[in-house]
């Protein structure tokens, strides 16, 4: 019998970009699907058609001039659209929802590295969540150098997708690296550190060992 008749689960993966998290988010997905259980995969900024829509103006490099709070609500109206649409029904099914990103990058990005302050970015996500948050959180962490390396060969290979994002400045990354750290220490319950440096495999096993850890204490 299928486990996910026990309840829906809500799985999110946070990291600096290039930190490894989506890949290690389809490996999850694969092994647990391989476990018999549903697993609905999502991403932010996008997830849905309009969040797909959102995301291009989001990331589009032309968009320079936008400024710090027309971001953040983009960012929470992409992801109000995936709660509507993706989460709330999953969820409600007893699947488990695995987002890569979701409201820790903009507590992050736009309340750390931008400066907007994390009590306005815990407003919203009320408001565009309508009171749900994840259940668990793999923050996959690697130090800023190891970001800015594999941001750069990443750029290299795919040279069209040069985005916005990845223009930032270094003091920018540092503050968005102390925002994940504030939070891991913050919610100790939910937000789990994964370490992010050594191979796929090795870090899989350190997910998936946090996965079962949380499962085994929530049956
Ligand atoms: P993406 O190309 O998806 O990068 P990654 O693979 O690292 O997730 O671009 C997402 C970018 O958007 C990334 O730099 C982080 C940023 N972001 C925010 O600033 N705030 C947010 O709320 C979200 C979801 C993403």
């Amino acid at each position: 019998m299928s486990t996910t008749s026990r309840r829906g689960l809500f799985l999110t993966f946070e990291g600096l970009d290039g930190c490894g998290k989506t890949t290690q988010m389809r490996l999850l997905a694969t092994f647990l699907r391989a476990r018999g259980e549903t697993v609905i995969e999502t991403v932010e900024p996008g997830g849905t058609e309009i969040g797909n829509g959102i995301r291009r103006i989001l990331l589009d490099p032309r968009n320079q001039n936008m400024g710090p709070e027309a971001e953040m609500l983009l960012y929470f109206a992409a992801r109000a659209q995936n709660v509507h649409e993706v989460l709330e029904p999953a969820v409600a099914r007893g699947e488990i929802v695995m987002s890569d990103r979701w409201t820790d990058s903009t507590w992050a990005y736009q309340g750390y590295g931008r400066g907007l302050g994390t009590e306005v970015v815990r407003s919203l996500d009320a408001i565009a969540c309508r009171g749900r948050r994840p259940d668990v959180t793999f923050w996959v962490d690697i130090d800023l150098e190891e970001s800015l390396r594999r941001a750069r060969s990443r750029n290299k290979e795919r040279a069209e997708q040069d985005t916005r994002m990845d223009d930032q400045s270094r003091v920018f990354y540092e503050r968005v690296h102390a925002g994940y750290q504030a939070l891991a220490q913050a919610e100790p319950g939910r937000v789990v550190k994964i370490d992010g440096l050594g191979t796929v495999e090795e870090v899989a096993a350190r997910v998936l060992a946090a996965f079962d850890a949380y499962r085994s204490g929530h049956v």
